[in-house]
């Protein structure tokens, strides 16, 4: 067959020869040559192309298109079009490129963006055509002639240089045409002063975020992915960018992995990729290292160590009853202590003693903040007392014993109530407290659990000063990788979070009153599902409701959250409801994609789809200030980073 076909084409091309006449063959000329073809020839194929219409020119509407609209089919959905290109265009529209799409026949125009595409497919075959798939594993030789289909997703109706939702679809054979890269950062809206990385398969497309703006950072951030995926990396990057951009940063680090962010990074992947993007190497010069007194640090280099304490006053006792665990009956034991502790500290003219301090005390929110002065000491010297009434009382009844002194069980030891026992015992009795000695034991069992772990009013450290902690710039880490406790994080991150909230409060009015820019915070809390998980603040409703409440009045008072978590799926709804940004890393679990998916919202069905073949580093971003999701390949972090084991 093949031999018959060359014959074939041979006689066509000596046919066209004029000099020879039409029987000479192949066998007849050994030695043809190709000549010219007469003028007369040519003239009689112009005078038809003439007639049908002269030769062929793409329509100057379509000049620069590199694709075309296609019909829709049953399976076609809305916003989504699919568009045919040729296979030497295929490379002009990667996944993710943005497009604009002349619809001619109605004269609008359409930006969208590839989502899935193009994928190749053979011209006036099937792929899967057995023709095709012979060919294929046979080599190369007689591959079919192919081109692009690809998907695009409206993203809007571009009307009088605005980007309107779309309410019609573009016609069929329409212009597809590439954005340029000014035009694609403009309609994705990906600008600001604080990168990201760059978008993947679309080269110098930078993502960024822009720190000052009141309507993204402040609106929460969750930063997603399993192990591996680069939360920690993207974590670092970001820190070290907000620490340039003068946001004053806090870091609540569960594994000590950012307590060295003023070292360079030494990993070499790190070190590459910043050099081949041409990065900047900053770390943090402004850093402080916070961990609790008598706790360990992973901090190994020397300085930069604030060890601190916390306040018990500090902390809503509505919120230490949650993270103690106390049952209803120690519950209501806690709060009679806590209450009469009030009297007493009046009493001996320890709070309050000013008439400022009077009318702060009556202000004070219990479900925000604890009471001034109020200690972990004297609630237990208080409830001790409680309990040696009760043992004294049943005493009396049994075998009225006289030196009632003897029977205390718990001695006082709190500084401030030495030599005023009477008026403890004055107060606890006219208190009224409730019996059952059993539970005022269970009580006293977890005040001293708390009082051992030596993390509040601890005299060998100071507590936090929270408006060093706003410090434009600063980054403060708080390293917890030593506490071997939850609750005591927890304790921690709710005392920071309100402390600083706090601060800012006072920093955003005076800011305002001064008619300056109010100084930016963001809070980054790792591993967040430990704090904020389902099952947690289902336990703990107050400490959900402070977090909740932070959150909204951050978003007014620029203070930002930003929670990390490989476990995004325990983190209950109404915490991922607080979130309007999302860096999402790889997560491979399809039921915590579809716990996200509808969670999240927002994100179109393809995005989904991307998120678990994600590469370390790669995360879909969603900012409030951008149009739509975007594939990223986040920077390399240039600050050193420590393993955690
Ligand atoms: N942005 C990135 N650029 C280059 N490599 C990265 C990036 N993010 C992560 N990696 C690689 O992936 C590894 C795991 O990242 P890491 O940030 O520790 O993930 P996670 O905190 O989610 O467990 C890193 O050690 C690094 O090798
Ligand atoms: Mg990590």
């Amino acid at each position: 067959m093949a031999g018959g076909n060359k014959e074939r084409t041979t006689k066509k091309e000596a046919d066209m020869e004029t000099e020879t006449s039409g029987s000479s063959t192949l066998a007849d000329k050994k030695d043809w040559k190709p000549g010219t073809v007469s003028s007369e020839t040519m003239e009689g194929i112009d005078a038809v192309a003439e007639e049908v219409g002269a030769e062929y020119t793409s329509l100057p509407e379509h000049e620069g298109a590199i694709a075309f609209t296609h019909f829709d089919t049953p399976s076609s959905e809305d916003h989504r079009i699919t568009v045919l290109l040729t296979k030497e265009n295929m490379a002009s529209m990667p996944l993710q490129s943005l497009v604009r799409i002349k619809s001619l026949e109605d004269s609008r125009s359409y930006i969208g963006s590839v989502t899935a595409g193009p994928f190749a497919e053979p011209d006036g075959l099937r792929a899967d055509s057995p023709i095709v798939v012979t060919t294929t594993v046979k080599g190369k030789i007689f591959l079919p002639r192919y081109h692009g289909r690809a998907y695009v997703s409206i993203l809007g109706e571009e009307s009088n240089n605005q980007m309107l939702p779309p309410r019609f679809r573009p016609r069929p054979n329409s212009p597809v045409f590439p954005l340029t890269t000014e035009e694609t950062m403009k309609a994705l809206k990906i600008g600001g002063d604080i990168r990201i990385g760059n978008m993947v398969g679309v080269d110098n497309l930078v993502v960024s975020i822009p720190s000052k703006r009141k309507d993204v950072l402040p609106r929460h951030t969750g930063i997603f992915g399993t192990t591996g995926g680069g939360k920690s990396t993207t974590n670092s990057g970001l820190i070290s960018k907000l620490h340039r951009a003068g946001v004053a940063t806090i870091v609540i680090d569960v594994e000590g992995e950012y307590v060295e962010s003023d070292q360079p990074t030494a990993d070499p992947q790190m070190k590459e990729g910043l050099a081949k993007l041409n990065l900047p190497r900053d770390v943090v010069a402004d850093l402080r290292v916070y961990h609790l007194e008598g706790r360990e640090t992973n901090r190994e280099i020397p300085g930069k160590l604030h060890p601190f304490c916390l306040k018990f006053s500090d902390i809503s006792p509505y919120a230490v009853k949650e993270i103690l665990e106390l049952t209803e009956p120690q519950e209501q034991r806690f709060f009679k202590t806590y209450d009469t502790l009030k009297i007493i500290l009046e009493r001996l003219k320890i709070y309050p003693r000013t008439s400022d301090e009077k009318t702060e005390a009556l202000e004070i929110d219990e479900f925000d903040t604890g009471y001034p002065h109020v200690t972990i000491s004297q609630m237990i010297d208080l409830a001790g007392v409680f309990l040696a009434q009760l043992d004294e009382d049943k005493n009396s009844k049994k075998t009225k014993t006289s030196d009632s002194g003897e029977q205390r069980v718990y001695p006082t030891w709190t500084s401030e109530f030495r030599g005023h026992e009477d008026v403890l015992k004055s107060c606890a009795a006219q208190a009224q407290a409730l019996g059952i000695p059993i539970s005022w034991r269970a009580l006293l069992v977890h005040l001293w659990k708390v009082a051992r772990l030596k993390v509040f009013d601890n005299p060998k450290a100071p507590a936090l000063n929270y408006e060093d902690l706003i410090h434009p710039g600063r980054v403060s880490v708080f390293d917890l990788s030593d506490t071997g406790s939850p609750r005591v994080n927890n304790l921690v991150i709710s005392d920071i979070l309100r402390g600083v909230q706090a601060a800012q409060e006072a920093s955003y009015k005076e800011a305002v009153k001064r008619g300056v820019a109010p100084s930016p915070v963001v809070i980054i809390i790792e591993e967040a599902h430990e704090f904020l998980s389902d099952q947690r603040i289902k336990q703990m409703p107050i400490l959900f409701q402070q977090v909740a409440r932070i959150a909204r009045r951050g978003r007014k008072r620029w203070l930002g959250l930003v929670f990390s978590t490989q476990m995004p799926q325990h983190l209950p709804d109404e915490v991922l409801g607080l979130l309007n940004n999302h860096v999402i890393h790889k997560i491979s679990d399809s039921h915590v994609i579809d716990h996200l998916r509808k969670s999240l919202g927002g994100f179109d069905a393809g995005i989904w789809k991307m998120v678990p073949s994600l590469a370390p580093g790669q995360a879909v971003v969603s900012m409030a200030h951008m149009a739509r999701p975007i594939m990223v390949s986040v920077d390399p972090t240039p600050c050193r980073l420590k393993l955690s084991n």
